[in-house]
Order: structure tokens, then sequence, then C-alpha cells
């Protein structure tokens, strides 16, 4: 049995990540460390917490002793590393916070993996799961390839390409055994509601304004999470070392088409009259740094590793959607609390 960490496993993506892990490699002793911040919910991974091969440990990545008694006591062979601060508006308000988890957190799971590898790193693989919007901002044209240039416009962005630096860094200088993904936007089941697609579905139930930022022109390349998920699983078990893989969608949609594609579909979802719901779109003053487009070129990946992804957008979105529209418990939960004194002050 191989203890594998994978840290984040409580919010979006690390809890599709964790269910796959524990799900299908009963080889594999899946320990899942999440300081359950506000997206970070247990309830993502009801469905799999009493398995035999399946530990949750509540635990912040910037505790540095912490973080060492962890990987001294549980030995592990592999880290998949998804927590982080991920929201950028959030980063705008509290850049500290970011550069806290994200770098020092990071560091301090290097750090411990070189110290508990450093003998024999035969075998053991350290897995940082990052972003494609490192790399900036495209114009109209062209693609993120693996070797466009960082330049990174948030402080969001700044902190997930210091951590990719770093754990190039760690490769290169201590020849620790790393795979780096940047990935395009995901979506799907269990997405926090601060996110564009959940947070528009949980308003147009609601039938509340529908908050597009500057003229909605604002492009971003669209993945499943599900086959993120698949990714990661390729990269992690048959990645070269030392390599980074982009992944994306091959999904461009502009942010003001795909909100009218949604009201769609949930008109039809919800019994309502054609355009009901887009009636509710409400243009919104626009954000410092935002990025007019990010778009990935995903080549390496399908023709070095065989991965595409596996559903349509339109697939994808309507599983979302009917997944949110049979789980409001959920997301009633979840935008309870907190969340009321977090959207007042972001879209008020
Ligand atoms: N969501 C996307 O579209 C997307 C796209 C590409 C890459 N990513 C990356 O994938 C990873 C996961 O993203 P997500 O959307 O699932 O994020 P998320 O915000 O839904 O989940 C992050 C998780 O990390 C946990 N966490 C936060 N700070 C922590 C800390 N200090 N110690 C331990 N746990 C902590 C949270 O409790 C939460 O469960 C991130 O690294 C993100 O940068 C996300």
């Amino acid at each position: 049995m191989k203890n594998i960490l994978i840290t984040g496993g409580a919010g979006f993506i690390g809890s599709h990540v964790v269910r796959r892990f524990v799900q299908n490699y009963p080889n594999y002793h899946i320990y899942n460390l999440d300081a359950l911040t506000y997206a970070g919910n247990l309830e993502n991974i009801k469905d799999i917490e009493n398995e035999s091969n399946y530990t949750f440990v509540k635990g912040d990545i910037v505790d540095e002793s912490f973080i060492n008694e962890l990987f001294a006591k549980y030995n592990f062979e592999g880290v998949l590393h998804l927590a982080a601060e991920s929201h950028v508006d959030r980063s705008i308000e509290d850049p500290l916070s970011f550069v806290k988890t994200n770098v020092i957190g990071t560091m301090n799971l290097l750090n411990a993996a070189r110290k508990l590898w450093k003998d024999n790193m035969e075998g053991k693989r350290f897995y940082h799961i990052s972003t494609d919007e490192v790399y900036g901002s495209l114009g109209a044209e062209g693609l993120f390839t693996e070797t466009t240039s960082y330049d990174p416009n948030s402080p969001y962005s700044a902190s997930k390409a210091s951590s990719d630096h770093f754990v190039r860094a760690y490769g290169e200088t201590y020849g620790l055994p790393y795979v780096l993904t940047n990935c395009s936007n995901n979506y799907g089941p269990f997405h926090f509601p601060e996110k564009l697609i959940p947070l528009f579905i949980n308003n147009i139930i609601n039938n509340k304004p529908l908050p597009v930022y500057g003229d909605g022109n604002y492009t971003r390349d669209w993945l499943f999470v599900k086959d993120h998920a698949i990714a990661i699983d390729l990269v992690f078990h048959e990645g070269k070392n030392h390599e980074t893989y982009n992944i994306g969608g091959f999904n461009e949609w502009k942010n003001i088409d795909l909100v009218k594609l949604l009201c769609k579909v949930m008109d039809e979802k919800l019994g309502r009259s054609e355009g009901e719901s887009s009636k509710l779109i409400t243009y919104v003053k626009d954000r410092p740094g935002h990025d007019l487009r990010y778009a990935i070129d995903a080549s390496k990946i399908n023709t070095e590793l065989g991965w595409k992804p596996t559903v349509t957008f339109e697939e994808g979105l309507e599983q979302t959607i009917d997944w949110y529209l049979s789980n409001t418990d959920w997301l009633n939960n979840v935008t309870s609390g907190e969340y009321a004194n977090y959207y007042k002050k972001q879209y008020n």
C-alpha cells in the first residue's frame, strides 16, 4: 500500500481527484489534507468518507512543523498538491493570504518532500496543480503553450506563478521528481458559487441579477472538472518527470455568450419562457488587471499521453446544471452565512 497525499481535497477540483483516486486505486491509501477554509466542504466527498483506503486530515499547509510531522508520520510516496486560495477577486482584496497559502504553503510541502525523499527519489512524485492564468493575457489570436513566458497580472496568478517557479527550481536544484500542469477554467458539480458558472446558476434559480464584468467580451477556455481529474490521474501516473503539461477544453467562450447559453438552458430546465433569465444580465464595473483572453494549446498532453476531454461543453454544462438543480441543499448550505457578506461586498 502506497501512502499518497492529496491537498485541498475538500475543494472543488480536489474532491473530484480524491474520489477518483480512492475509487480507482485500492493499492493507495489517500490522505486528504485540507484546512476547510470557506471553499472546503466535507459534503463534497461524503460518499467516500468511510472507504478503508481514505483518511481526512484537517490542517494548514502554511504550518511548517505540522507539515513536517505529517510527512514523517505517513511516509508519503506521492503528493498531488491542489490546496490553494483560488479566487481572483478575493486576491485583489487580500493578496497576502494568497502568498501565505499558495507560495509559503507550497514551499512547506516541497521542503517536506525533499527531506523525506532525499536518500531515494525512485518512484516518488510531487505533482503541482496550477492554472493557465500564470501566462497572463492573450490578444484575439494565439494559444498558451508550455513554453509561453509567465506574465501574471493578478495577485492570484502571481502567487501561482511563484509556486510553479519554486517547484521547477526544486526539480533543477535538488532533483525533486515533479510534474506540473497548467489548466484552464473548470466547471462542474461541487463548484463554490463565487465562480461564474455556479454563481449564475444560483442567481438564475433565485431570480437575482447576473453581474457580467465590463463589456462581457472576456474570453475563457472551459473544461469539465471530471475531465481535469482524468488528466490529473494520467499525468500523475504517466507524465514525465520535470515536465509541464497544459490542460484545456479546446472550448473558448466569451463570457457574455456563455451567460446567454446558460440562461437559455436554465429557461428550459426551469420551465421559464425563452429569454426570461437573460433579462437578469447586468453589466458591472470591471475588475482591475482583468485578463482579456486565455486559450490553451493542450496538444502536448494529447499527443504524449493520449488525453482529450470526454464530454462536449453542451453535455458538461447540462450535467452541471442538473447537478445544481438536484442538490439545492448543498447550494443553500454553502450560500448561507459568510457567503452573503462576501456577495454583498463584491457585487452591491
Ligand atoms: N478552478 C479552476 O478553474 C482551476 C483551474 C486551473 C487550476 N486550478 C488550481 O487547482 C487547484 C484547486 O482549485 P479549486 O478550484 O478546486 O479550488 P477551491 O478553492 O475550490 O479549493 C481549494 C481547497 O484548498 C483548501 N485550502 C485553502 N487554503 C489551505 C491551506 N492553507 N491549507 C490546507 N488547505 C487549504 C480549501 O479549504 C479548499 O478545500 C488550485 O491550486 C487552483 O489554483 C483551478
